[in-house]
């Protein structure tokens, strides 16, 4: 080995400390840098620029194609009504794969942790079942505007307070079909927050994440991946292609052949590209 390249490897580690972030499978822990630093890379543009760097470690789940694992994802139709863009509210693209999703799996019990001003789930609760019900949790008081005074509120049981077991003491443990965390995306609560989805999940059920996205790593905003990544080491976790939602079903625990195949059907559309995949040719 020349100087240059021996220099080289014994230098590798270092520089490893500095890219602080999760793989599936690998944690590797961050180095609190001075204050100073701290401070330029708490600006979100700074941390924007900086996270594109670390999109191919960071966004490591498998994508999942949502027709692969409801092939009624496509033909459900679905109502569209107010969906508010702006500070806190699921951008257009997910709510739209919210509704989608609320028409195929066709949820009764529907669970959202971070409600705001209720849009996403009022998006779900309209496409779900005729007798479907919405359990909203927000800690902030006046949450839920967009159901108030429609004639949904009747299927909303809206909650005060912080995301919990003690919230969830009217309800059995695995009692909900679909549960939407959208909370606080620290990693800290992100990470409590899916604990708790991950126990009020039905066995059928499904849990969806919002903001699996990358940003906000070094703001410490959105640990949302990192937190995602560390649960796919243990359980079959994907990332629905085409929004920023990650999703996981514990029946894949037991079994993961549906993960599998819907990994395997969702890969060979990205190799071979819309037109030449199943999707084209079904209709060909
Ligand atoms: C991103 S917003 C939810 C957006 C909403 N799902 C939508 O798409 O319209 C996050 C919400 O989580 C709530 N929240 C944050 N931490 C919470 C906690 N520990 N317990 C309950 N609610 C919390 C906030 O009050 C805020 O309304």
């Amino acid at each position: 080995m020349s100087q240059r390249s021996s220099a080289a490897a014994s230098a590798r580690p270092r520089i490893q400390q500095y890219l602080p972030v999760t793989r599936v499978g690998q944690t590797v822990p961050m180095p609190k840098p001075p204050t100073f630093v701290m401070r330029q890379l708490r600006k979100p543009y700074v941390d924007y620029a900086l996270c594109l760097l670390l999109k191919r470690r960071r966004m490591a789940l498998q994508p999942l194609d949502p027709t692969a694992l409801w092939p009624e994802f496509e033909t459900a139709e679905v109502t569209v009504g107010i969906l508010p863009k702006g500070d806190w509210s699921a951008p257009t693209n997910d709510t739209l794969v919210l509704m989608k999703l609320a028409a195929a799996a066709r949820p009764r019990r529907i669970l959202e942790l971070g409600s705001y001003r209720g849009y996403s789930g009022k998006a779900m609760l309209e496409n779900a079942p005729d007798d479907a019900t919405l359990t909203a949790v927000d800690i902030d008081p006046q949450h839920g505007e967009a159901y108030r005074d429609t004639a949904l509120a009747d299927r909303v049981d809206r909650r005060v307070g912080p995301i919990g077991l003690e919230i969830f003491t009217p309800d059995e443990i695995g009692s909900f079909d679909l549960v939407f965390v959208d909370a606080d995306h620290s990693r800290a609560a992100a990470s409590h927050d899916t604990e708790i989805a991950l126990r009020m999940v039905s066995e059928h059920g499904t849990v969806l994440w919002h903001d699996y996205a990358n940003w906000g790593y070094f703001t410490g905003d959105c640990g949302v991946p990192e937190v995602l990544n560390d649960l796919a080491t243990r359980l079959p976790v994907g990332h629905l292609i085409g929004s920023n939602i990650a999703i996981h079903r514990p029946s894949w625990a037991r079994d993961r052949t549906e993960f599998d195949d819907a990994v395997r059907a969702t890969n060979d559309e990205l190799r071979l590209g819309h037109w030449n995949s199943g999707t084209a040719r079904r209709y060909a």
